[in-house]
């Protein structure tokens, strides 16, 4: 009895015993590896960045300190090393994409499988090529959407340009996706709380990828509801989930474009094809759509430079994709904006496979380690950028091999951006007719809540969700032949 109540006494005492021998040996595991002491140890610093809207900063702030390689938890590390960088995006995901599943079933996106994502982006990948998106009837799909977002824009107008290129974004993707009449029309008025329902929906983005356990217990609780934002973000989630449905089960079969095509080659289930669907809505109109919000935003605080485009412009007929797609100072302009604005700069998750890898010619990482590294941090470098700060369309006319070892805007290797095509030529259309026909500039008086800081949800958006233009015509556009 005595040695029972002993034994019981001495329980929390081993418990704690085994806990404090566990964070030991785990801290030891990246002891060499530079970085806050504290996250030898746990992932809490990470942990209240991450969720506090602040780990992309905090990480290159890190990066700033350290070095090219930084320790961000017990087992796991950000790199900032363009030469390194390329090979470790080959390795597989980590659980972090989890968190874009939807309707319950994996996606392109957020599947680790290798298996399962090759079948995925073989019967897809055809679809988003260049060539394949050159094709008159797909080029059409977005000169058409382009078209109707110059035409709610007039002269001398004050414009939340935030707002009208994510519809824009939004109605080419789905467009591609269930053909050029089907799916949304949010340019025109139609289904536009989609939009509100995806920026609902982000508030808990960060807490499922990190702490889904967690997060999933506060929702089948009932303590979600008490938590500010989170009733609103399952709703939009809902929302999304209906409208997907609701956009698959009118798109005609015969004629759209990507759904269909995947729907012949595959036998999946409808949520399998559901999840898909969305998660190509999501990556396909939030990235494009901030990219341009923060273009249109630069050009309208730098006039000269926004005087070099059109000047350029001038030169060629818009309708003329080969043509618009040589001009150099647009180009360049495109590739500072995802430089600098990069509307995924966050850290890109890996997981190191089993043998480990030695990084840096001296740090021995262990398997099962994390590791990522950041467009944000891998764009500002004086080494691969000079003046990386700064806005300079030139620097790409003649590109060193070196800015394009740390180009990572589109992500990089065999889970590199899928629809960075779709993406280049949504972006130089819309550009190219914007400042043809018009000037820009910020409003006399910039709306009180406006803040292009950026919202750091993996995906930015502009602090505020908002971002106001003035219109001034200034030309006419290459009329319709697309
Ligand atoms: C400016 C626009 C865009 C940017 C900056 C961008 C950026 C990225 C990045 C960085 C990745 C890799 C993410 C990672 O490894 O964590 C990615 C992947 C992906 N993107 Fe994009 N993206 C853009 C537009 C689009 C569009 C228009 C689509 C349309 C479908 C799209 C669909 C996807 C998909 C499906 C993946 C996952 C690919 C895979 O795992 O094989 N993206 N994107």
């Amino acid at each position: 009895m005595i040695s029972l109540l002993l034994l019981l006494e001495l329980l929390p005492v081993v418990g704690a015993l085994a806990i404090i021998t566990s964070v030991y040996f785990k801290s030891l595991a990246l002891k060499n590896v530079p970085g806050p002491s504290l996250t030898r140890f746990t992932k809490i610093p990470l942990l209240y960045q991450t969720i506090g809207l602040n780990r992309t900063r905090y990480i290159h702030e890190l990066h700033r300190k350290y070095g090219p390689l930084v320790r961000l938890a017990p087992d796991e590390i950000s790199i900032n090393h363009p030469p390194s960088v390329g090979p470790l995006y080959n390795y597989e995901r980590s659980h972090f994409y989890n968190a874009f599943e939807a309707f319950g079933a994996k996606n392109m996106f957020s599947t680790p499988d290798r298996a399962h994502h090759s079948v995925r982006r073989k019967h897809l990948g055809g679809e988003y090529t260049k060539v394949y998106m050159l094709r008159p009837e797909n080029l059409s799909v977005i000169y058409d959407r382009v078209r109707q977002m110059i035409h709610t824009i007039s002269d001398n107008s004050t414009v939340d340009v935030f707002y009208l290129f994510n519809y824009m974004a939004q109605d080419i993707i789905s467009g591609f996706f269930f053909g050029n009449q089907y799916g949304s029309h949010l340019l025109q008025g139609q289904d536009t709380e989609v939009f509100h329902a995806w920026h609902m929906r982000r508030q808990t983005f960060h807490w499922f990828a990190e702490l889904p356990n967690l997060t999933k217990l506060l929702y089948s609780s009932g303590i979600a509801n008490f938590i500010p934002g989170w009733k609103e973000a399952a709703k939009g989630e809902q929302f999304i989930n209906d409208m997907t449905r609701k956009w698959m089960d009118k798109c005609d079969p015969e004629k759209a474009h990507l759904l269909t095509k995947l729907m012949k080659e595959t036998s999946l289930s409808r949520d399998e094809y559901s999840a898909e669907v969305m998660d190509h809505m999501g990556a396909g109109h939030e990235t494009t759509g901030t990219t341009l919000t923060f273009l249109i935003d630069h050009l309208s605080k730098n006039p000269e430079q926004q005087q070099k485009l059109h000047q350029e412009l001038l030169t060629v007929d818009l309708n003329d994709f080969a043509a618009v797609d040589k001009l150099p100072y647009l180009h360049g302009v495109v590739l500072e904006t995802l430089r600098l604005y990069s509307s995924i700069p966050a850290s890109e998750p890996r997981i190191v496979p089993s043998g480990g890898v030695t990084l840096l010619d001296k740090y021995t990482i262990p398997a099962s380690t994390v590791i990522s590294a950041q467009p944000y941090s891998m764009h500002r470098q004086e080494e691969y950028f000079e003046r990386c700060l700064e806005f300079i369309p030139e620097r790409w006319n003649e590109p060193p091999a070196k800015a394009k070892t740390a180009w990572m805007a589109f992500g990089k290797g065999t889970r590199g951006c899928i629809g960075q095509n779709i993406a280049m030529v949504s972006i130089k259309v819309a550009v190219g007719q914007l400042y043809k026909t018009f000037e820009t500039r910020k409003p006399d008086v910039v709306p009180e809540k406006e803040d292009m800081d950026f919202k750091d949800y993996y995906m930015i958006t502009p602090k505020a969700d908002t971002c106001s233009v003035v219109f001034r015509m200034v030309g006419v556009d290459d009329g319709k032949k697309h």
